[in-house]
């Protein structure tokens, strides 16, 4: 699935001295940056600017041993799971006595080890596993759940594994555009009768802020859960809590139904500018919101078992194992957003598994791909007859779509 998180231009309607610091701090690259409605970003948001905060450190050393990640032919990045010996969570990251759900769903189409990451993180951040859902958009019906894909099939996701891990996996009925998914997760909240729910993309890994003081220590599922309660006390109108960007964001589900949901007929980017603009239009707020630390990577870490605690310190924080795996993830974030083939490309480096049930050609699926983000851009300016993210900065009102020609 291409990103989920968009668009350069809309990162420029953030404001100047905002971008100016992305572009010092190399965040701006290539074609995407998510974004959000320059009105509408509370003024939390400008003054004290809640980046994510790894994106504030400064620029790394390349770590003199070996790359911190993959190798290219590694086809098992979890071997203890693979052992049935799935590492212990630090205690402290539990939350006891919570009685709100937490839906988290996580979309994927694309690349399991990075899926993979992503869950395991979550988990190791106190996320339970019974919150957790994958939404299995790899378009290949039920050839995962059967087994039938082998790991360098770019669509290959292990099932087994997910439920070994307490995950569960619900599938689309075919393979998604970015806009149809996000849809997809609204009616699935709607049927499952949730007001809201979380949703993070795939390519990311998150971390519980160790570097808190001890005494003020919450892990990052702790963290999330406060500013859902904290949200829902307030009452207030709102629509979208964003923790770093749209990484990780909670959703009220009144809001999506009140401006029709996403526009499925702009498929990938430009589709936020449209959403978040119309949002905004009907006085949705959509806020910046703190839980630990999220890290938009494409690349794996060559071992899953560094995102826990070593056995034995379990509820020690702050380790030397954390401030390594810090530094490890800050690298491959600039990593990702330096390199030249692009920010997604690891979405098309899994190249195995031609002639397995649904297969396509990677790199024609890219192109293809490719084909609907123009087009999308081009309906985003038939539709409002301009073609930037800062709609409401520029005055346009909700229901002006498709009136002007
Ligand atoms: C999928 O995960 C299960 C459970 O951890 C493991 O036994 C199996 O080897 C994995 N399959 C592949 C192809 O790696
Ligand atoms: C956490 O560890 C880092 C690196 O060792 C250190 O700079 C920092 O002061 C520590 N923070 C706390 C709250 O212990
Ligand atoms: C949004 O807020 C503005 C300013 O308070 C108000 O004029 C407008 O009527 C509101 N729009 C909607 C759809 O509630
Ligand atoms: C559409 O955009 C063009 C170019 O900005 C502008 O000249 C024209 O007046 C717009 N049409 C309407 C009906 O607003």
């Amino acid at each position: 699935m291409p990103p989920i998180s968009l668009n350069r231009r809309a990162i420029l309607a953030l404001g100047g001295a905002l971008v100016l610091f992305l572009m010092l701090s190399g965040a701006i690259t290539n074609h995407v940056r998510p974004d959000i409605v320059r009105n509408h970003i509370p003024d939390s948001w400008k003054s004290t600017s809640k980046l994510p905060p790894p994106q504030q450190d400064p620029l790394l050393e390349p770590p003199k041993e070996e790359p911190p990640h993959e190798n290219p032919n590694q086809e098992e990045i979890f071997p203890l799971a693979k052992a049935g010996k799935i590492p212990k969570i630090n205690p402290k990251n539990i939350v006891k006595d919570n009685n709100l759900k937490t839906p988290l769903l996580i979309g994927f189409t694309r690349n399991w080890y990075l899926l993979e990451q992503a869950v395991v993180s979550y988990l190791a951040a106190g996320w339970p596993s019974s919150e957790l859902i994958v939404i299995d958009n790899s378009g290949v019906m039920d050839s995962n759940l059967r087994g039938l894909l082998t790991p360098k099939n770019p669509w290959y996701l292990n099932h087994t594994r997910l439920t070994q891990l307490g995950v569960s996996v619900k599938r689309t009925p075919t393979l998604l555009s970015f806009a149809q998914l996000q849809n997809f997760f609204i009616n699935y909240a709607i049927e499952q009768d949730w007001d809201y729910y979380f949703w993070s993309h795939m390519d990311v890994v998150v971390i519980s802020n160790e570097w808190e003081e001890e005494e003020n220590y919450k892990g990052l599922y702790e963290k999330a859960v406060d500013v859902l309660r904290k949200t829902l006390d307030e009452r207030r109108n709102w629509a979208l809590k964003l923790f770093a960007y749209d990484w990780l964001t909670l959703v009220n589900v009144e809001a999506m139904k009140d401006v029709g949901a996403w526009d499925t007929q702009i498929p990938y980017y430009m589709t936020d500018c449209d959403m978040y603009a119309r949002l905004a239009m009907r006085n949705w707020t959509q806020d910046s919101v703190d839980a630990g630390f999220v890290y938009d990577v494409a690349s794996h870490l060559k071992d899953l078992a560094v995102l826990f605690p070593d056995e034995g310190h379990e509820s020690e924080l702050n380790t030397t194992r954390f401030n390594d795996l810090k530094k490890k993830l800050q690298f491959m974030m600039e990593e990702k957003q330096k390199n030249t083939g692009g920010r997604n490309y690891w979405q098309a480096r899994q190249d195995g598994g031609k002639g397995e049930p649904f297969w396509r050609n990677p790199k024609g699926f890219e192109r293809g791909i490719n084909f609907w983000i123009d087009k999308g851009r081009e309906l985003f300016r038939l539709k409002w007859n301009y073609s930037d993210c800062d709609l409401v900065q520029k005055g346009y009102k909700y229901g002006e779509e498709w009136t002007r020609e």
